[in-house]
């Protein structure tokens, strides 16, 4: 565990039980005294060639809590020497040099375990293109254990953009791993997973089903929704086209005990109406 690259790497029940007791315990004390500052003496690099508003600002939070510095290049594609043309491993090789861990984000699929082969430090997928974003899904699994008090036996719909969404593929991966869960995924035809995805998730002893209406959502256990992924398409024509075809609304809802999670942010994927009811999950985690 020197790196975190995929969420697959926390496939291990025991593990996210261990995970899960730290994580209510910091909950419980990271903004008193009490918390330890484990990470005194220590600098965190967070290294983002795409934007982010929660990955970024959480890493930082949490390091400063936790007593470690921080140095941030935010939006590295315009701001750092990668702008000259300096190749990620340089840059990697460089940041050792500096900083304990790096987190880093970047728009293609892969450069987490890229940097990770030529670093020194452990390095954190933030998110690599549309293919992982790890702690996401600790985040996401952390919240429905929390809220439901399980993860297996549990009906999700995923929704709007499984081809393209990052969140979609880790947390479908790690849910896999529980017994009796069965997923339904929501979307145009053209953004739906790949058969291969969908075929995975089946040798895992998943039940998938695949739709492209909101028939019945609520009465789902999970919701989990997030934007179409712009920045993903090769045709703009193609994004405007989707992008109000599936928005979740109160009706959806009506005698619902479903919690809904976004990874956010949201753009067209929840009404704001929503926000307002029980069932929203996804500012609180
Ligand atoms: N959930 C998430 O990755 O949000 P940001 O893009 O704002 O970091």
């Amino acid at each position: 565990m020197l790196n975190i690259l995929t969420g697959k790497q926390f496939a291990d029940k025991n593990l996210l039980e261990k995970i899960f007791a730290k994580t209510s315990e910091l909950e419980k004390t990271y903004k008193d005294e009490t918390v330890s500052k484990s990470l005194h003496g220590k600098v965190i690099a967070t290294l983002f060639y795409e934007p982010s508003t929660r990955t970024r600002l959480s890493f930082e939070s949490a390091a400063l809590r936790l007593g470690a510095g921080v140095i941030s290049v935010e939006n590295a594609r315009a701001t750092s020497s990668d702008v000259k043309g300096e190749s990620l491993e340089d840059t990697i090789k460089m940041v050792n040099g500096y900083a304990d861990a790096i987190v880093l984000r970047h728009p293609e699929a892969g450069t987490a375990e890229r940097a990770s082969k030529v670093s020194s430090v452990p390095v954190m997928n933030a998110g690599d293109g549309g293919n992982e974003h790890p702690t996401q899904a600790l985040i996401d699994l952390y919240t429905i254990k929390k809220s439901l008090g399980r993860l297996d036996n549990l009906h999700v719909v995923f929704g709007f953009d499984p081809l393209h969404s990052r969140t979609i593929r880790s947390l479908s991966q790690l849910l896999a791993i529980f017994p009796g869960n069965r997923f339904t995924f929501i979307s145009p035809k053209s953004l739906a997973a790949t058969p291969e995805f969908l075929e995975a998730l089946k040798k895992e002893g998943v039940e998938v089903e695949v739709k492209d209406n909101l028939d019945g959502v609520g009465e789902a256990d999970v919701l989990y929704v997030n934007r179409l992924q712009e920045e993903r398409f090769e045709d703009r024509n193609e994004f405007e086209k989707n992008r109000k075809l599936f928005i979740l609304k109160p009706e959806h809802l009506k005698d619902s005990k479903a919690i809904v999670l976004d990874p956010l942010p949201r753009i067209d994927e929840i009404d704001v109406a929503v926000d307002d009811l029980p069932n929203a999950k996804y500012f609180e985690q």
